[in-house]
């Protein structure tokens, strides 16, 4: 497959972001369909999103396809100037599939296959499902591929088992088979790389092979087998979004976009697979959902971090990226389903904006009256007319980006002295699903280590990009690689040429432990970068809960207690912060060197809400001679298309960095609490 077409076809930069909604033709009583998209134009959407669970309507028997309803549904859409993103159904076969063909539901970990009744109930790979899919996706590919009324589409829904993962299925099983002996050629190879030596776990054949399912297993599972089939599941579903891709593709070449829409932090789904095949990369994010995000407010404010990061890793796939599905208040889903706070909807808007989305679409329109969702917000209420809290603040944002589209300089290069700080986070599945895989201790949080670099970068006021070891590195000033685990002689040749040619790269705690198959290095702890660290890494510590370790940097006090590396800095490289208690008191936490014309920095710990982290990037930034920032955790400053855009996702009033001159475009230089500003400086 051709790497897609650049989006400028489909996301002219003069637009900036555009705003949408999901909606049910096939859901509600064809009558009220014109009324409900004159009421999407009026609050200034400018797309709908359409079809993804209505294989029933389009299929209603095997063959027979109906497409005159949404015949309809896409001439009303198209008639009040909406454009339509049209989707594959796919995550929800009808029941005459299923009945014919039980073997293509999917089964858990408990053996139990699935049945009709809820969605994403079927297995990908079996070969008899992908058949049928192929089939709904032709039809739809040939009546709608040339259609210009189409803007583009989105593949399946949230592609995913929603936590049943891996599906345990026969055809999953010998996909899993064959891609094995694809990638070890024979049995030996796979013994030894699984390290089957231990506990006799020797295979004579790769039909012996089970996807690893714990709940089948006495003892501990085997962590290469494991890594593995995180491996197999992720390309799996990555091929089964080219599968559909290449059938869409045969109509509609490049003039329509193709998406998918991945849940934003989702382990189990490595959207990077797929970069190569959209044109953009779009994801599903719910802030609030009764999720205990810290501070009094941050259950109804949801956490920046976590959509920035999500952002940055998207648009850093293949340079396009937006939210497909942002809520419009309330959901149902959560264990607590809490109010967002007033304002918290157009927030979040503004924050995507920030990051240079190209869209946002929310989930969903309309409040439904019946099925699984009840009590999900739309936007507008159960009345289907009367727009909810987040359907005003959906319309508020639409004005919003109209005028900023009369005032934004579209492609406009980064400032100075705010592109002196772009940094790149180095990401990648394989090291998250190793840590996961064995944690060493129970509060170990892959993800959270992530968002703490993240977020120090941020709060230093730096643009970043969440990037994967495929990308350049030299066009970031700063590189972090957190935790980054499993690592090759190449991968390490590569950071230490980065600093060399005057790169600043930080590395933490966990790196370098292990090769690309998880196994240890025969040598001295993390072998391969003690060199580059300057620093022998001597051993590391975790501590039980009611005990916490404290670090010293400079004139301040952290705490820790999940990792802590104890350091022995070779001569010419810098301590940086030392521990303050434990037996191994005024030992060395973090250290520093130059490098050629660049400087690697190593953390060795893991601090308790990244002040640590925090303190010490900024430090590494300044010390390169950038101006940083000092921003509060949740206060974020961006720059985009000719516009500074600050959100305040924090529980007070920020006083936001605008030079006297600015011409502000939102809002003013106080920002309330989940307020917004926008200015031309
Ligand atoms: C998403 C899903 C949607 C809808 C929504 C409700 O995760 O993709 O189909 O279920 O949640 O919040």
């Amino acid at each position: 497959m051709n790497a897609p077409s650049p989006a400028p076809l489909h996301f002219p930069s003069a637009d900036l972001m555009q705003l949408g909604a999901y909606y049910y033709p096939e859901a509600w009583p064809e009558n009220q369909w014109a009324r409900d998209f004159a009421a999407m134009k009026k609050l200034g959407l400018e797309f709908v999103h359409v079809g993804e669970f209505a294989w029933a309507y389009l299929e209603p028997t095997e063959g027979n396809f109906d497409f005159a309803w949404l015949d309809r549904a896409v001439a009303l859409a198209a008639a009040e100037g909406l454009k339509i993103i049209l989707c594959t159904p796919t995550p929800t076969p009808p029941i005459w599939l299923t009945e014919k063909h039980p073997a293509v539901l999917m089964i858990d970990a408990a053996g139990r296959r699935q049945v009709h009744g809820t969605r994403q109930h079927a297995t990908w790979s079996s070969p008899v499902y992908r058949e049928y899919v192929a089939k709904i996706v032709h039809e739809l590919g040939r009546r709608y591929g040339y259609d210009r009324r189409i803007w583009g589409w989105q593949l399946d829904n949230e592609l995913t088992h929603y936590g049943k993962e891996p599906d345990f299925s026969e055809p999953s099983q010998k996909k899993f088979q064959a891609w094995l002996e694809n990638k070890y050629g024979d049995i030996a190879a796979l013994n030894r790389d699984w390290g089957n030596q231990f506990w006799s776990q020797l295979y004579q054949r790769f039909d012996q092979i089970r996807l690893p399912n714990l709940p089948e297993y006495v003892a501990q599972f085997n962590p290469h087998q494991m890594l593995d089939s995180q491996r197999w599941f992720a390309e799996e579903a990555a091929d089964y979004l080219r599968f559909q891709t290449a059938i869409l593709r045969l109509y509609c070449g490049p003039r329509q976009w193709i998406t998918t829409n991945y849940i934003q932090g989702f382990p189990a789904i490595d959207p990077s697979l797929n970069a190569r095949d959209f044109e953009a990369m779009s994801w599903t994010i719910y802030p609030v959902h009764g999720n205990a995000n810290e501070g009094p407010l941050g259950f109804r404010l949801g956490r920046s971090a976590t959509l920035t990061f999500a952002a940055d890793f998207m648009r850093s796939l293949n340079g396009a990226h937006g939210i497909m599905e942002l809520q419009p208040g309330q959901v149902n889903w959560g264990e607590v389903n809490p109010q967002p706070l007033p304002g918290a909807v157009r927030l979040w808007l503004l924050r995507a904006f920030a990051t240079s989305a190209k869209f946002v679409c929310t989930y969903r329109f309309r409040q439904p009256l019946y099925g699984a969702e009840l009590y999900h917000a739309g936007l507008v209420g159960p009345d289907g007319v009367t727009p909810s809290s987040g359907g005003e603040q959906f319309a508020q944002v639409a004005r919003e980006i109209t005028q900023l589209r009369t005032f934004a300089q579209p492609g406009a290069p980064l400032p100075t002295a705010y592109a002196a700080r772009r940094a790149a986070i180095l990401y990648n599945y394989s090291v998250r699903w190793d840590l996961d895989n064995h944690k060493q201790h129970k509060a170990w949080d892959t993800y959270g280590h992530l968002l703490k670099y993240h977020s120090a970068l941020k709060r230093a006021g730096a643009p970043v990009d969440v990037i994967t070891e495929e990308k350049d590195f030299s066009a970031y000033p700063f590189l972090i690689a957190p935790a980054y685990q499993l690592v090759d002689a190449d991968l390490v040749a590569r950071w230490r040429a980065y600093a060399e040619a005057g790169g600043h790269l930080i590395l933490s705690c966990r790196t370098g432990h292990k090769d690309r198959r998880g196994f240890l290095w025969e040598g001295p702890w993390a072998a391969p970068i003690v060199d580059l660290i300057g620093a022998q890494i001597k051993f590391y510590d975790t501590l039980p809960a009611p005990n916490v370790g404290h670090i010293r940097a400079g004139d301040h006090t952290h705490t820790w207690s999940t990792w802590a590396d104890v350091l022995d800095p070779a001569p010419g490289t810098t301590a940086l912060a030392h521990y303050a208690d434990h037996y191994y008191a005024g030992e060395v936490a973090a250290v520093t060197r130059a490098l050629g014309r660049g400087s690697v920095t190593y953390l060795g710990a893991d601090s308790h809400h990244g002040t640590l982290e925090a303190q010490l990037v900024r430090d590494v930034l300044a010390r390169a001679g950038v101006s940083v920032e000092n921003f509060t955790e949740g206060f974020c400053v961006d720059f985009r298309d000719g516009l500074w855009i600050a959100t305040n996702s924090t529980e007070h009033t920020v006083t936001a960095p605008v030079p006297s001159h600015a011409q502000f475009l939102i809002g003013a230089r106080e920002i309330p609490i989940a307020g917004v500003a926008v200015w031309k400086s």
